[in-house]
């Protein structure tokens, strides 16, 4: 969701807040502007649509030239996308941007109009923004208290980058809920939503935490909390370094990122196993700690939810403890049955996303122990959970998850492999080769990206359909919903994924001539009755798609096109299919002209519930 970049130093503040921006923008936006002081006053430039309008209305207006500022990149909430509702917004004294939600506005700004004030947007901010002006004018010109003064009044969530038209040389961060980090460089600091919008200039920075203020200036970051007392925090370093933030040569970050797969799940389960066994106790899970256990809930929302259906089945067949997968929006109202003796498993790539933080609190307060799979590093979920177990997939910046969801299955893989073994319900030997072919899972996916033509022809295929069907059974189904979101999200063709028996019962009325229906086959115990279901949307007029096994040869005419997979462990074909079916969407999405790393309506995110 929104963006946020702020900036004091040496360098050039709009040329900062900009490139900071371009690398936020896979967070999805649809507006975007910068403040920056010109010889000490605040120059604002702002505009509806893409950073290059942003751009363009500065070579018309000028380009704010100065050494500090603040930059952001608005997914709206509260108000249209407009020139006049983009950030940053003013109130006197006070220029700021936000990300987030401010619940009680109406209230607020029922009293700052009583007061006199006036406003100019439809925002949300814009109330934040005139109420620190009120308390600064109360508190005859003390920023921090007028920030502490406003923070009490304020619910909701936010993350504040403000600057103070009396302090040129300042730039004051605060945060609850959406992350906010502060960076720290030589002779300069900054603040961003995360840290790719400031690698190129530092790998130093603070998490900043909720009742934290910083400071910013030349000099450095100083942090205080709420009674203005000043706070020694941890430098952490990112690991990340630029190149993995940057395309690489490949036409968009979604291609980069299908690719980079085999790496991240070397990456992710390498240090994770010894001497051939799973071993995770880096990440406060032992075999004992397991065996207390009775039930396991995985929440999450979108792609990392799809990889917790797999999980679920993983885990139900090898380890036999009953795994409820929920999707974190409709568990967090449900008042769901969750206790002590429960594993709550929430999976997040970003760890920020507004429905899956609250689940993992509930899960707490509701006495179950919880644990985070999570790629970004000291991300609100990571910070809160019980246990946790980070995936080393690296910054994912296409909006459409690829290589984030492929780690979260290895890492179900693993644990899965463990818990069962704790269990008793395999054996070490048993064990040892199941981790060893998940270890070989690279080499297999490495084979598959070497193959893309297929999906290419397939994916021409698709770009005249209205709607289409995925289809399949056991894993097969669970992997379908990922390869269906897949194709919806970047490609705009509606489409949905069916247990392939269940299709009798309704969906299959929706089968017409050349209606495209994708089947993922990958499950010999069930290949028979998968090719029955096949053979009846075939029979109604589908184009189908197969996705299989190479050795596998359908009856002629069952299929339209194959796309054949190597020959691998059925347990982990998920891993191997869902390569092809990201793949299609891309191409389809390439062919159809969209904006594949940062689809319509999207935000990469989803820090608002
Ligand atoms: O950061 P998270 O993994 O918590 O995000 C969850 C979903 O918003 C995310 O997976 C979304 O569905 C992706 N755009 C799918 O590609």
């Amino acid at each position: 969701m929104c963006g946020i970049v702020g900036y004091v130093g040496q360098r050039d503040a709009a040329d900062v807040l900009l490139s900071g921006l371009e690398r936020l923008e896979y967070r999805g936006y649809d507006s975007a502007g910068i403040a920056v002081f010109e010889n000490e006053i605040i120059k604002v430039v702002k505009s509806k649509g893409r950073l290059a309008d942003l751009k363009e209305k500065m070579q018309k207006e000028g380009k704010p030239s100065g050494h500090a500022g603040i930059g952001h990149t608005r997914w709206a909430t509260h108000g249209e996308p407009s020139d006049r509702n983009s950030h940053p917004h003013g109130g006197g004294n006070v220029t700021l941007v936000h990300n987030g939600i401010i619940e009680n506005y109406k209230k607020l700004k029922e009293f700052l109009l009583s007061q006199g004030r006036t406003f100019e947007s439809d925002t949300d901010t814009e109330v934040v923004a005139q109420l620190i002006d009120y308390y600064y004018i109360e508190n005859h010109g003390n920023p921090v208290e007028a920030i502490v003064k406003t923070l009490k009044e304020v619910e909701g969530s936010y993350a504040l980058g403000v600057i103070f038209a009396d302090f040129p040389d300042r730039v004051f961060a605060l945060r609850k809920e959406s992350p906010l980090i502060v960076g720290v460089g030589e002779n300069e600091s900054f603040i961003a939503s995360d840290v790719t919008a400031i690698l190129q200039y530092t790998k130093n920075y603070y998490l900043l935490e909720p009742g934290e203020i910083a400071v910013l200036s030349k000099q450095g970051a100083k942090i205080y909390d709420l009674h203005y007392q000043k706070i020694e925090k941890e430098m952490k370093t990112a690991d990340w370094d630029i190149s993995a933030a940057e395309k690489g040569g490949y036409e968009h970050y979604m291609l980069k990122e299908i690719h980079e797969q085999p790496e991240a799940i070397k990456k992710t389960i390498t240090p994770r196993i010894e001497n051939g066994l799973p071993n995770l106790e880096e990440c406060g899970i032992t075999p004992e700690k397991l065996l207390e256990f009775k039930k396991i809930h995985v929440v999450a929302c979108g792609t990392a939810m799809h990889a917790g259906i797999v999980g679920k089945y993983v885990i139900e067949k090898l380890a036999r403890i009953p795994v409820n997968v929920d999707i974190a929006s409709e568990f967090r109202y449900r008042e769901p049955l969750v206790g002590e003796g429960d594993l709550v498993i929430i999976i997040s790539q970003s760890g920020e996303t507004a429905d899956s933080l609250e689940a993992l609190k509930l899960s707490k307060r509701l006495g179950a122990k919880t644990l985070a799979i999570v790629n970004v590093k000291g991300s609100s979920i990571a910070r809160e959970s019980d246990m946790l177990i980070y995936t080393h997939a690296g910054p994912e910046i296409a909006v459409a998850s690829t290589k984030a969801y492929m780690v979260q299955i290895a890492v179900m893989y693993l644990f899965a492999f463990e818990l069962a073994l704790a269990n008793h319900c395999i054996d070490e030997t048993e064990c040892r080769r199941l981790t060893s072919l998940l270890q070989n899972t690279p080499d297999q996916i490495s084979a598959i990206l070497e193959n893309k033509e297929m999906t290419q022809l397939i994916a021409s295929e698709l770009i005249t359909a209205d709607s289409l069907l995925y289809i399949g059974r056991g894993l097969d189904y669970a992997l379908s919903m990922e390869g269906s979101l897949k194709l919806k999200e970047i490609s705009y063709i509606h489409s949905e994924s069916y247990a392939a028996g269940e299709l009798k019962h309704g969906t299959i009325s929706l089968i017409t001539k050349n209606m495209p229906v994708i089947a993922v086959a990958t499950q010999r115990n069930l290949l028979e009755k998968t090719i029955s279901n096949i053979k009846e949307v075939k029979a109604r007029g589908a184009k189908v798609i197969l996705i299989c096994h190479d050795a596998y040869h359908p009856e002629e005419g069952t299929a339209d096109f194959r796309f054949g997979l190597p020959e691998y462990e059925d347990l982990l074909m998920p891993m191997l299919a869902v390569v092809p079916l990201q793949l299609i969407a891309y191409y389809t999405a390439v062919h159809k002209g969209n904006d594949v790393d940062k689809p319509r309506n999207l935000a990469k995110s989803v820090t608002v519930e």
